[in-house]
């Protein structure tokens, strides 16, 4: 049935995948180039849904809000790997990790897995201009240190040229001096270019914009913000958004009891930050300080209000420049911690197709790794209620029907100086994990890292949490189930 037409005749929807909103106007469907939908992917990297949006009353996000009032906002939407290289190329692919073969940062999946087609490269073959600015692909070898170009993009990449600086000495401590610390409120004044890299991605992207404005072709242009991924360096008056005294703690702070320690992620890279040095945290399990903890939190969220500010910087040019109605918006998140319908990353690019009117690609045979052009994921178009969200709010299907996929691998079944990030040849147990809207269920199993090959006799740890009962994952009752037995009835 086609979507009734209301308001100005637009139409406003919303994709949201993990931290995701979609705004899409005009027609559902466009075949030919000059009435086609542009799109623009905005990337967010660590952004967990410590958003108004998401029901957070302490965080100050209203430029995501208001684009998440008029889109379609998922609940429940889940990374395939929570490691930014394997999740990015997981999306952007379509592909799972055990199908990209990427679960570190160390390969390109055209030479490594197979030459499977990009969400851009496919836009781009269909006449868009595709432009890449920021962290969208993870640098370096998983892109083939050119952001997978130039299959993915029409021209090369932007980085801004502030990001050298993140991880360098440019956070002033209460010494006086130039630190590599977590926390890093700065002086924009102050620091190197006297900028930082997400204020000039937005700027790159916006001149983008004004380009494309006059451009015969439709455009696709994939933003990729680095904030709040550490360290929290963010310009410093959004600290005062967030007075100490008003940064509550995490509401479970300890180590849950029956967390297997293969489960435990030992932070390592907080670690390596100055200042965390400097507090002599013992290995692997803290604790921190009750008023560092205070201070972590009130540097995410100031991060987040930052990135905030970028985003409604790019979504008033779009409008400025009379784009909004003609452009799909995504908004995501590589990883974070995400809380309708459960719905997968993995599931971004047959829906971005869908949206935009291209075929969607097939489903992916199994195995496919021969196979450019298919899709893991699903086309999630039916979400879309084409029509006023206001008068007709969105519905959700059977969601106990569908079930969320998710990896992580670890080099050890005890916390290690690799635990959080291991290098393919290191790993020796591989996670998986079933999310469905009632529970999670983890079953930790043996992995052969030349063979990729998962052994699913070989169980060394699981977990099962009960959404209802323990919504922040505390309890874990698989010593209590049956576990094994469900895991075979529910893996894909
Ligand atoms: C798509 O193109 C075909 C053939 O050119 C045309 O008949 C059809 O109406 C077009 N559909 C849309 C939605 O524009
Ligand atoms: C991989 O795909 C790209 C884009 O379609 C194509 O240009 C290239 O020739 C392919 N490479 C191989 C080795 O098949
Ligand atoms: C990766 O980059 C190198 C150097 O630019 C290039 O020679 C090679 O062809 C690229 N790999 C693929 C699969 O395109
Ligand atoms: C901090 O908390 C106090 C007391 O609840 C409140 O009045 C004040 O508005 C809060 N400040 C901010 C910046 O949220
Ligand atoms: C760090 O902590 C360890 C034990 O927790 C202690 O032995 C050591 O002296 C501490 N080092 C410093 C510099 O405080
Ligand atoms: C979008 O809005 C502008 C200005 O209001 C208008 O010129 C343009 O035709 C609209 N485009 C679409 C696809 O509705």
């Amino acid at each position: 049935m086609p979507p009734p037409r209301t308001g100005r005749g637009l139409l406003w929807l919303g994709l949201v995948l993990s931290s995701v909103c979609v705004a899409l106007g005009s027609e559902t469907q466009a075949n030919s180039t000059t009435d086609a939908l542009n799109v623009l992917l905005i990337i967010v990297d660590d952004l967990r849904p410590s958003l108004g949006c998401y029901g957070d009353k302490l965080v100050r996000s209203p430029n995501i809000d208001q684009l998440a009032s008029h889109s379609l906002l998922f609940q429940n939407a889940f990374a395939q790997q929570a490691v930014c290289a394997p999740s990015r190329v997981s999306f952007l692919t379509g592909r799972r990790p055990d199908t990209t073969r990427l679960y570190d940062f160390n390969s390109y999946w055209r030479v490594h897995a197979g030459n499977f087609s990009t969400i851009p490269q496919y836009f781009k073959e269909n006449g868009y201009v595709t432009m890449s600015v920021g962290k969208v692909f993870h640098p370096g070898i998983s892109s083939n240190h050119t952001d997978d170009s130039p299959y993915s993009w029409s021209f090369p990449p932007y980085h801004p040229s502030s990001e050298k600086y993140e991880n360098t000495k440019t956070c002033r401590g209460p010494d006086g001096e130039l630190h590599a610390n977590l926390l890093c409120p700065v002086d924009v004044l102050d620091v190197p270019e006297g900028t930082l890299p997400d204020k000039q991605s937005t700027e790159q992207a916006i001149q983008l914009l004004e380009k494309m404005k006059t451009s015969a072709s439709p455009f696709f242009l994939a933003v990729g913000y680095h904030k709040p991924h550490i360290p929290f360096r963010y310009p410093k008056e959004f600290q005062k958004l967030y007075p100490l005294e008003n940064i509550t703690l995490a509401p479970d702070p300890e180590v849950p009891d029956g967390l297997p320690p293969v489960a435990y992620n030992p932070w390592m890279d907080i670690r390596q930050r100055e200042d965390v040095q400097a507090l002599n945290i013992s290995v692997p399990y803290g604790p921190i300080p009750v008023d560092f903890q205070r201070k972590i939190r009130q540097s995410y969220f100031a991060s987040v209000s930052y990135l905030d500010t970028q985003v409604g910087r790019l979504l008033s040019a779009l409008d400025d420049l009379q784009l909004a109605n003609s452009t799909i918006i995504a908004f995501t998140s590589d990883h974070g911690r995400q809380s309708m319908d459960l719905v997968e990353l993995v599931s971004l690019f047959p829906t971005l197709a869908g949206l935009a009117g291209l075929q969607v690609p097939p489903r992916c045979p199994v195995p496919s790794f021969h196979v450019e052009l298919c899709r893991e994921g699903k086309n999630l178009l039916k979400h879309f209620r084409f029509r006023d969200l206001e008068e007709d709010p969105y519905l959700p299907g059977n969601p106990r029907e569908l079930i969320a996929y998710s990896q992580y691998p670890r080099p050890a079944d005890i916390p290690q100086w690799n635990s959080d990030k291991p290098s393919l040849k290191d790993i020796k147990i591989m996670g998986y994990s079933i999310r469905t809207i009632d529970y999670r269920y983890t079953v930790w199993v043996g992995f052969n890292p030349d063979e990729f090959l998962a052994n699913f006799s070989d169980i060394h740890a699981g977990e099962l949490y009960f959404v209802d009962s323990d919504p922040l994952q505390d309890h874990n009752m698989y010593n209590d189930s049956q576990g094994g037995d469900l895991f075979q009835l529910l893996m894909p």
